[in-house]
């Protein structure tokens, strides 16, 4: 049996800000309602989604100790490529020198944790190592004039290593959906903007966390008391109110970022969990719980024992 473990990790941010006070010069917004409804007060805007990519890993391999030559295969989560073809990993095994096999996935903002249950994967048939990266520069197909999507989405980047460990590895119960009668509730066409009906969103988005994360739970044995630290997806903070509330998991043992960098769709689940590594709030044997929901509808969420000293 060849499980995976979490070697090393690193995010990416663009230099602007955009605080809510500039969307309030050009928007019928506050930040106020903003900060009350989301839990959003900024959010980082520019660059590109190579670019953001490129820096997370090259920090995630730096922080493993490896090169990009260590690397057998390149795995981006992404709704934001570049372009249409090739892949924007391509650009990204390009610049981090790395020769295994390379691909974009998008599964919405759930895409980086089907990443990590695809990087297992890969591990279990003979890859030794996976770098999985979620990145997104959303500001492109937002659209600024629009205030229902223009507060919330923004672009950054969180990247880890994956490296094949003997024996079961961290990855202990997992659950990865979709419901396609619901994709047109938020999508963007070729070349269009983001369109969202958010208050149905938000509905689905409480019931696909809690639900996704009960399976997962369920299968890796645990109970919700037993889960260190929760990584939830970061879209708004009523969202992850209302579904830890239900878990029965307290804030104090949940990540957050959005307040910072509003909703970076597959990229906000690394953000939130680098934030939690670099503030020192998890430990060799926590269990984690990774949960994400988006465009699709999809859903995904994992259970981890963290095996890395941080
Ligand atoms: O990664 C997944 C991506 N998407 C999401 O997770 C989005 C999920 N949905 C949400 O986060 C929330 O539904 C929103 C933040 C988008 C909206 O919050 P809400 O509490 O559902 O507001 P609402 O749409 O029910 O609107 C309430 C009021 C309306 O006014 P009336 O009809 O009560 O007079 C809106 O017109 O707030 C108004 N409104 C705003 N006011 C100021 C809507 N957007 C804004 C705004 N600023 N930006």
């Amino acid at each position: 049996m060849v499980g995976a473990v979490i070697v090393g990790w690193g995010t990416a941010l663009p230099d602007r800000i955009v605080t809510n006070a500039d969307l309030e010069a050009v928007l019928d917004t506050s930040d106020e309602w903003i900060t009350e409804r989301t839990g959003i007060k900024e959010r980082r805007v520019g660059g590109t989604t190579a670019g953001l990519a490129v820096a997370a890993g090259a920090r995630a391999l730096e922080r493993a100790g490896l090169h990009g030559s260590d690397i057998d295969q390149v795995l981006l989560a992404t709704t934001t490529p570049d372009r249409m073809i090739p892949s924007t990993a391509s650009d990204v095994q390009h610049a981090l020198g790395i020769e295994g096999g390379a691909l974009d996935l998008n599964a919405a903002c759930s895409g980086f944790v089907y990443g990590l249950v695809h990087a297992h994967g890969l591990i279990a048939l003979g890859a030794r190592r996976v770098l999985l990266i979620g990145s997104e520069t959303l500001s492109r197909v937002t659209d600024w004039h629009d205030r229902n999507t223009a507060i919330l989405f923004a672009d950054g980047a969180g990247a880890v290593v994956l490296e094949a460990t003997a024996g079961t590895g961290q990855l202990l119960g997992w659950d990865l959906g979709s419901d396609g009668s619901a994709r047109d509730l938020l999508y963007a066409d070729i070349g269009g903007y983001l369109q969202m009906d958010g208050r149905e969103v938000f509905r689905r988005a409480v019931r696909a966390t809690v639900d996704s994360a009960r399976r997962s739970l369920e299968r890796a044995g645990i109970r919700p008391s037993d889960v260190a630290l929760a990584v939830p997806h970061q879209a708004n903070i009523r969202i992850i109110d209302a579904a830890c509330q239900r878990l029965g998991i307290p804030m104090e043992r949940t990540a957050t970022v959005l307040h910072a960098t509003g909703n970076t769709s597959s990229a906000s689940i690394p953000l939130a969990l680098v934030d939690a590594i670099e503030r020192g709030r998890l430990h060799r044997g926590d269990l984690v719980l990774l949960v994400g929901f988006g465009a699709g509808m999809s859903w995904a969420s994992a259970v981890i024992r963290w095996e890395a000293d941080t």
